[in-house]
């Protein structure tokens, strides 16, 4: 790519994020998802932080304004006039049942997503300006004891048997229709699904990219349940049929640890808050080490009702790659993996990259969400650490690949037909705009990590 090209999908980048801009939080995208997403506020805050660290800020102080009292941030805050419809929205999720929720106005659902914030909040300061230093760093310092109780809340909350790995309540909580779910859910007894009308299918231009009805139902009926144990986390562990050991979700976590870790300096961290975030940071790695499995170089999740590992090959299978914590074994192993023709040696794909789902799995579908596309994000973070863990050349192939890829659609799109690189889902997607806007800042020698 030419430093002219690079300048102009830059260029694109800041206008996706400015025209999904409403001020002080930014749409994850105008029609398919229109309110502020959790894990997607925190890369479009790594994006922000190309532009005006600022404004950056103002993001991740906006999500977590609407932090529930149990320390939980939530996947969604509705923020979006009726003009902007979706579904489900806080009628649905009916979070005043729990005495947590944060009080009206803010209205948000009552799960979470992976998270990435301390990582954004580790860029921003990175990209901090000398001039703007004292302002950002008092402001780096009002949000991390939130950024501390978000993570306090995950190591227990979700974690009550300290076994480093945190439980997911929902496939909403991170890779909605991955097959790494179809077991949990097909054991489900749905009672009471609707009535209910879809929004997305009707917003996307080919709804079989999107999860299906029978998807949808589990999805709500969960959603149900939930909302009938008034999102009380220990009430949903004693009853609730979906509970899972994400490893993927997990390995974020500890790279979210070492991000605060890194932050202490600067956020004038206690002793006792720093020793605390090494030890959820040591425990998530011993957790994903046991979740490897040396025979096949995977990393599993765990089905805490039934009992039994998962054994998908999907992006997840790399959790300690993305917890840049692997030990040289369990990185050689990885390494070896991802470049196998189960994942990004497979001869027919467009670009090397990772697919959400492999094509080897029978699961697999090239156009559907998260069952085979290849997700920008997945492989920005994937990227973020192989350079941690000293793989510079892999990562810089994934960034440059990941370039092209965006480029060649040049709408920014949600996801990616893995074979064809055609753009699927939402355009003008805010995370990916993000995430490009970092790629290319490394290129540029502006980035100084
Ligand atoms: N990913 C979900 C959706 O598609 C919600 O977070 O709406």
């Amino acid at each position: 790519m030419t430093a002219d090209t690079h300048a102009k999908l830059g260029g694109r980048a800041a206008g996706v994020l400015r025209g999904n801009d409403m001020g002080s939080w930014t749409m994850a995208s105008a029609h398919l998802y229109p309110h502020q997403w959790s894990w997607d506020s925190a890369f479009i805050a790594i994006g922000w932080a190309h532009l005006d660290v600022r404004r950056a800020m103002t993001e991740l102080e906006q999500l977590f304004a609407a932090q529930w009292s149990t320390g939980m941030v939530p996947h969604i805050v509705f923020r979006a006039g009726q003009d902007k419809p979706y579904f489900p929205g806080p009628e649905w999720w009916d979070c005043a049942v729990s005495p947590s929720a944060p009080a009206p106005p803010v209205r948000t659902t009552g799960i979470c997503q992976p998270p990435v914030h301390a990582l954004a909040v580790q860029r921003i300061w990175q990209l901090t300006p000398a001039e703007q230093q004292p302002e950002i760093r008092a402001r780096i310092q009002a949000l991390y004891p939130r950024l501390v109780r978000w993570h306090r809340y995950l190591a227990t909350q979700r974690d009550p048997e300290g076994s480093g790995l945190v439980t997911s309540f929902h496939p909403w909580e991170g890779t909605d229709n991955s097959p790494r779910w179809d077991r949990a859910l097909e054991r489900i007894t749905v009672a009471n699904p609707g009535p209910y009308t879809r929004v997305d299918t009707s917003t996307v231009a080919d709804p079989s990219q999107r999860p299906t009805n029978w998807d949808y139902d589990r999805y709500l009926w969960l959603v149900e349940l939930l909302r009938k144990y008034r999102y009380d986390d220990a009430e949903i562990y004693r009853h609730y049929p979906f509970l899972i050991k994400d490893v993927f979700f997990s390995a974020v976590f500890v790279l979210a640890n070492a991000a605060l870790l890194d932050l202490a300096e600067a956020a004038g961290a206690s002793d006792g808050d720093r020793a605390q975030l090494a030890r959820w940071l040591d425990r998530g790695r011993d957790g994903l080490t046991r979740s490897f499995d040396a025979g096949s170089g995977r990393c599993l999740d765990y089905d805490v009702r039934a009992g039994e590992q998962i054994r998908l090959r999907t992006f997840a299978s790399f959790a300690p790659l993305f917890a840049g914590t692997a030990d040289s074994g369990q990185r050689a192993a990885q390494l070896r993996l991802l470049d196998s023709a189960d994942f990004c040696g497979e001869p027919r794909l467009r670009w090397r990259l990772l697919p959400s789902t492999s094509p080897a799995e029978p699961a697999f579908q090239p156009r559907d969400y998260w069952r085979g596309p290849v997700w920008p994000v997945i492989n920005w973070l994937l990227w973020h650490c192989l350079r941690q863990l000293g793989s510079c050349e892999r990562a810089d192939d994934l960034r440059r690949d990941s370039l092209s890829q965006i480029a060649a659609d040049g709408d920014f799109a949600e996801y990616f037909e893995p074979f064809t690189g055609q753009a699927l889902g939402s355009p003008l997607q805010s995370w990916t705009a993000a995430v490009t806007l970092d790629w290319l800042a490394a290129d540029s020698g502006r980035d100084e990590r």
